[in-house]
C-alpha cells in the first residue's frame, strides 16, 4: 500500500510545500526547530512520518548552519520509521569547488555530495553548476534528479523582452544558454571571462557590436559577489548600450552584492524563486513538483 508522502520544509517561503500538496496530495508535515542556548539544535517532527516517503525541502545557499538541522531532521525521520528520504534542494550547494585549485584545497563538491548521499535516499536540485562534473552521478551514490529551469527563463525572457541578446558568462554556459536562446528564438554570445580572485574578474564580449539595437539579457547560473554581471555590464555599456537585464538562476547574492548591482545601472535583476530573494521573478516550483511527480511514478 502507497502511504501518503510527508513533506517538510524548513524554507520560510512554503509556496514549494503547498504546491506539492496541492497537486500531488502530499501531506504538509510540521517540523520544529528549538536552538538551544549553546547553539545546539533540537529538531521534532510533528507530523507520523512511520512507513511513509518522508521529502524535506531546503535551499542550501548559506550551507554551512543549516546542513547540521537537515541531517537530524532526516536521521529523525529515519529513527521514526520513514519509509525513504527525499531532499529537494532548489539550490545546491558547494559545487563550485570541483577540483583543487591551489595546492592543499581540496574537492567540497565531492565531500558535500558525499554527505548528502548519506542521509537521503535521492535528491531534486535546479541546475547545479556542473562545470568540471559533467553530472551529479559522478559526485552522488544516491538516485539525483535535475531539474532544468531554461523553459521558465525562456518563457519570461520571450514575454517581457523585445530583441533580446542573450549572454553567457563564460564558455562553459555555452549548453545552457544556447538550449535558452534556442527557446525564444533569440540569437547568443558568450563572455570571456577571467577570475582574478573572489571578487575580482574581467570581461569582454566578442562580436557584441554586431547586436547594439539589441536588449542584452546576461544569463548566468549563479550571482554570488556579483562581480562578473557587473564587470560585464561595464563592457556592454562601453558600447554606448545603456539597457541591460542580469536574468540569475540562484540569487545567492553575497554581501552587499545586489546593491552593487544595482548601482551598476542595470534595467532589471531577475532571479528563479530557487532561493527567496525580492528579484524572483520566475517561478520554478511547477517544474520542480512536474520532477517529483515524475520520480514517483
Ligand atoms: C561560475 O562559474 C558561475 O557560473 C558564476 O559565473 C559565478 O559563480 C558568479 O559569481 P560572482 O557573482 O561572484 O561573479
Amino acid at each position: 500500500m502507497t502511504r501518503t508522502p510527508v513533506v517538510f520544509s524548513f524554507l520560510e517561503d512554503k509556496s514549494l510545500q503547498k504546491a506539492l500538496c496541492k497537486s500531488l496530495h502530499f501531506q504538509a508535515g510540521n517540523l520544529k526547530t528549538h536552538t538551544f542556548p549553546d547553539e545546539e539544535v533540537l529538531i521534532t517532527l510533528n507530523t507520523e512520518v512511520k512507513n511513509k516517503p518522508v521529502f524535506f525541502v531546503l535551499s542550501t545557499d548559506r550551507p554551512n548552519g543549516k546542513i547540521m538541522p537537515l541531517i537530524l531532521a532526516a536521521e529523525t525521520a529515519k529513527a521514526l520509521g520513514a519509509q525513504s528520504i527525499g531532499l529537494i534542494t532548489p539550490y545546491l550547494a558547494y559545487m563550485r569547488q570541483d577540483i583543487a585549485f591551489n595546492q592543499g584545497e581540496g574537492i567540497s563538491s565531492k565531500y558535500f555530495a558525499k554527505l548528502l548521499s548519506t542521509y537521503f535516499d535521492w535528491l531534486i536540485t535546479v541546475d547545479p553548476h556542473l562545470h568540471r562534473w559533467q553530472s551529479l552521478a559522478e559526485v552522488f551514490t544516491i538516485e539525483t534528479t535535475v531539474v532544468q529551469a531554461a523553459p521558465a527563463i525562456a518563457k519570461w525572457i520571450k514575454t517581457k523582452v523585445q530583441q533580446p541578446i542573450l549572454i553567457g558568462p563564460d564558455l562553459e554556459s555555452i549548453q545552457w544558454v544556447s538550449d535558452i536562446a534556442q527557446r525564444c528564438d533569440a540569437p547568443f554570445l558568450v563572455v570571456e571571462k577571467t577570475r582574478l580572485g573572489d571578487e575580482k574578474v574581467t570581461a569582454t564580449i566578442p562580436k557584441l557590436e554586431h547586436y547594439l539595437a539589441h536588449t542584452p539579457v546576461l544569463i548566468d547560473d549563479i550571482i554570488s559577489t556579483g562581480m562578473t554581471m557587473i564587470e560585464t555590464v561595464k563592457h556592454i555599456q562601453s558600447y554606448g548600450i545603456t539597457k541591460t537585464i542580469c536574468l540569475g538562476v540562484h540569487a545567492l547574492f553575497a554581501k552587499d552584492a545586489y546593491n552593487k548591482l544595482l548601482q551598476s545601472g542595470v534595467t532589471d535583476i531577475v532571479t528563479c524563486n530557487t532561493i527567496k530573494h525580492c528579484t524572483n521573478q520566475i517561478d520554478i516550483n511547477p517544474l520542480l513538483v512536474e520532477a517529483v511527480q515524475l520520480k514517483m511514478g
